[in-house]
């Protein structure tokens, strides 16, 4: 059995406090800058994760690389450090780390897309064009065969039953003994959200379950025409599922964090959060999502768009948790635009996601969610009721930009003002109007 630690002891400050492998990174401590990029290791693969908010208990079964377990044993370096070198892929090298942990992951699970493999490592001094040109070089050489030979440089497995205050349910069964046992328990899925108000925050969150173990709650199945999503899925794991069925809400999910957050937050925890700025709920609602919730051996399904009451308040009663998900497993005219100051990892200002059917030129349903507009993620009713039943021609459009005034009254933050999220809407309404008259609206598309 490992130390006895707290339950919410970071990955990140056991590797470097008690393991002296100081290698690792801490950067921004808040999964932003990827300089603590660790590889974990378990029987579904090897995938790259922020150490900083990574708590111990998560890791239960799982191995851990670290940098100092990237060369091999004689000290022969792995290809992408060949290749960091030859291309002078380092300045001051407090990124470098970091940076060798994504690219040693994408380069031993053959992922050649660099530019979204390593948008949640930021360097502020090398620039991007020799790391990635590095990358690209070593994606030519075979894995050496140290990085698929041992499990990892250490193995962490702490053995959590010890620590007082820490539950490990196995399925949602115990999970919803647990709960109601201790109705002001916090649950901790991905840890994304969670563990910042333990890094940043410093809160003390009292008795804790680990969820991510209960297997009943993970991963999407199809019954029928509907697409089951146990709230567990990860982002990684959704985004791969629904790229074939929803290109456009999985082009969405590109831009979720970065990889090392994708791998670990879930949709349970992104909708549970009750986030107004969060990129799936308005996604999930314009395609007329229902959530099972859980209490005890009750379970209810309400409509996604219901669960969300105002601000900071949800319909989920003490003990209650979220199960699972369900969409239609088609939707062709699902469309989500969303509108940040940085193209990847960065905090919506406004998503707009429209599902609208339209049959002989006129709408005969309209499901419309907007994130970044009120207090939570909300359907655009009036927006809906100006255009159903009509043809979208200018005045139908102009009359439902008009409208969008009634649905939401915006607040100005430090990402964007009211009247620019208010404008932003409108326009994003006109631009759904032009991609289904089939122009260019994309700006990786658009050309002058
Ligand atoms: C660097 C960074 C970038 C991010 N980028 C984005 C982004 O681009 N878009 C975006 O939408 N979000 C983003 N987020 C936010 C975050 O990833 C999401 O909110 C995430 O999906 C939360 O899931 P989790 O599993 O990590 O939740 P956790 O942190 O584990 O939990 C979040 C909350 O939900 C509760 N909870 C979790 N699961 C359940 C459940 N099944 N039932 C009931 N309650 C539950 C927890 O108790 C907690 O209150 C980012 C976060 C970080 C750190
Ligand atoms: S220290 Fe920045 S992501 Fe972990
Ligand atoms: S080399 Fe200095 S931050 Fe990247």
């Amino acid at each position: 059995m490992e130390a006895v630690a707290p339950p919410t002891r970071t990955l990140l400050d056991f590797l470097r406090d008690e393991r002296g492998l100081t290698g690792t990174k801490e950067g921004c401590n808040e999964g932003d800058c990827g300089a603590c990029t660790v590889m974990v290791t378990d029987e579904q693969g090897s995938r790259a994760l922020n150490a900083c908010i990574l708590f111990l208990p998560q890791l239960e079964g799982k191995a851990v690389r670290t940098v100092e377990g990237i060369a091999g044993p004689n000290g022969t370096l792995h290809p992408v450090q060949e290749a960091m070198i030859a291309r002078h892929g380092s300045q001051c090298g407090f990124c470098t780390p970091g940076f060798i942990m994504s690219m040693a992951v994408a380069h031993l699970n053959g992922e050649t897309d660099f530019d979204d493999r390593l948008a949640g490592n930021l360097c502020r001094c090398t620039g991007y064009a020799p790391i990635i040109r590095a990358a690209e070089d070593a994606a030519e050489a075979p894995v050496p065969e140290w990085m698929t030979a041992d499990a990892g440089a250490i193995a962490t497995a702490p053995d959590i039953a010890g620590i007082e205050g820490a539950a490990r349910p196995r399925t949602s069964d115990e999970l919803a003994e647990w709960y109601l046992d201790h109705p002001d328990g916090t649950l901790i899925a991905g840890a994304t959200d969670v563990g910042l108000w333990v890094t940043k925050d410093f809160r003390d969150l009292g008795d804790v379950a680990f969820i991510s173990g209960c297997h009943d709650m993970q991963g999407i199945c199809e019954e029928g025409d509907r697409l089951i999503i146990g709230a567990t899925t990860t982002m990684s794991a959704l985004w791969d599922r629904l790229a074939e069925p929803f290109p456009s809400y999985a082009e969405l999910i590109r831009r979720y964090g970065s990889v090392q957050v994708r791998n670990a937050a879930t949709i349970g925890g992104s909708i549970a959060n009750g986030s107004p700025i969060g990129d799936n709920a308005p996604a999930l609602i314009a395609l007329g999502a229902t959530l099972r919730l859980r209490c005890g051996d009750e379970r209810r399904e309400i409509a996604l768009e219901d669960f969300f009451i105002e601000y900071g308040k949800q319909d989920r009663a003490p003990g209650e948790f979220v199960e699972a998900i369900t969409i239609p497993s088609q939707a062709p005219a699902l469309r989500c635009y969303k509108i940040s100051k940085r193209f990847d990892q960065d905090i919506t200002a406004v998503l707009g996601c429209f599902n609208l059917t339209i049959e002989g030129g006129i709408v005969r349903e309209a499901r419309i969610a907007f994130g970044g507009m009120a207090g939570i993620p909300k359907r655009a009713r009036a927006v809906e009721a100006a255009i159903t039943g009509k043809p979208l021609d200018a005045p139908v459009l102009a009359n439902a930009q008009a409208a969008m005034a009634e649905d939401f009254t915006p607040l100005s933050d430090m990402r964007a003002s009211a009247d620019y999220r208010l404008a932003a809407a409108r326009n994003l309404l006109a631009r759904h109007v032009a991609e289904m008259r089939g122009e260019d609206v994309n700006v990786l598309e658009v050309r002058a």
